[in-house]
């Protein structure tokens, strides 16, 4: 496993820039996950570090190397598509072992077959290693793409969106293991996604991308509780932060045009009158969607409320976030 370093990667189509100047150190066993909407140029990164696309401009370094003249192969990264890619007419197994078998690497046979059986069962497709792989369902298929990148030991995993297609028990199943697996094995990992979730729960570093450029880029806490911009505090936060004018609560500093709470900062139970407009009842939890004055607000509060529609809470700001009329947070 390798540092990866970007140094002001750009790559342009069509005049667009897909990728503006992006700079990004991965250390060596970290799992850095890139966020930001479609279009943001998660992929286009990716392609960049794997070698399968090359940048117009800027650097891509594997352990202080750069790897301009390297083709996908000889990088040596493990990368899984956000769409399967398994050779139908192969078994499961077959698959999985595909990676292995490269002359170049000589794996013994006991090797390889420990390394297919822990991997399948761990994806829980160890029943399925028999079955030819047309024969799978989608979320099966890519199961079995994930683990032909985990079979490996490359410089880097990279990852698009591996989770996105799988039902909710197995992608939170997933991620539970993909976490553990880096966190045991020191792997290191560029992942990317859209969902939030899955970028607070696995990444040691988060990189927020908007329109090809890098905005912020840190630990999941810091760009939770001191993003740089509105851009990236709606990034993360579930249910999503609550963005008001500055003046909507006393107390805004000078400058300050926009006021950003989550809904852990809206204490309940003193302060200003806002009424309940709906209840949503997530069983660990309740989301209360409030009206304040002419804002529509969300909060959560605790499973067993008795508060319905149409009953009046009292509401404070606790520890707000501002921001000033270029959307960039003040400190
Ligand atoms: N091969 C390509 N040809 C033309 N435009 C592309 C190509 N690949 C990506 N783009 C454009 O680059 C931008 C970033 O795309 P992409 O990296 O796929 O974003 P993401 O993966 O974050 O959704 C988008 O505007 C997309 O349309
Ligand atoms: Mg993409």
């Amino acid at each position: 496993m390798a540092e990866v370093v970007l140094d002001t990667v750009t790559k342009t189509f069509g005049g667009r820039p897909a990728l503006d100047g992006v700079s990004l150190r991965i250390p060596n066993g970290s799992f850095v996950v890139l966020l930001g909407p479609t279009g943001a140029g998660k992929t286009t990164t990716l392609r960049m570090v794997s070698g399968l696309d090359r940048p117009d401009s800027g650097d891509i370094y594997f352990a202080g190397r750069p790897v301009r003249d390297l083709t996908p192969a000889q990088r040596n990264v493990a990368m899984v598509f956000q769409q399967y890619s398994l050779y139908p007419h192969l078994t499961v197994r077959q698959n999985l072992e595909f990676p292995l078998k490269s002359p170049l690497l000589k794996t013994p046979r006991a090797v390889i077959d420990s390394k297919v059986n822990a991997t399948a069962e761990m994806l829980q497709i160890s029943h399925k290693l028999d079955s030819k792989a047309t024969t799978l369902s989608g979320g099966e298929m890519q199961r079995v793409s994930i683990g032909r990148a985990l079979v490996r030991t490359p410089q880097i995993y990279l990852m698009d969106e591996p989770l996105s297609s799988l039902d909710a028990k197995l992608r939170a199943d997933l991620r539970i293991e993909l976490k553990n697996i880096q966190a045991h094995s020191g792997a290191t990992l560029l992942y990317v996604t859209h969902d939030q979730i899955e970028a607070m729960t696995m990444a040691t570093h988060i990189g927020v991308l908007h329109e090809g450029r890098l905005v912020q880029f840190g630990s999941p806490r810091d760009v939770y509780e001191r993003p740089v911009s509105l851009y990236a505090a709606t990034r993360l936060g579930q249910p999503r932060i609550n963005i008001l004018a500055a003046d909507t609560f006393p107390g805004a500093p000078p400058g300050a045009v926009s006021i950003g709470l989550r809904s852990e900062h809206l204490l309940h139970g003193d302060g200003q009158e806002a009424v309940v407009r709906r209840v949503e009842h997530l069983g660990d939890q309740t989301r209360l969607h409030l009206t304040f004055r002419t804002n529509d607000l969300i909060t959560v509060t605790d499973a067993h409320t008795r508060l319905k529609s149409g009953d009046i809470v009292k509401i404070q700001p606790d520890k707000p976030l501002y921001f000033g009329a270029d959307g960039m947070r003040l400190q």
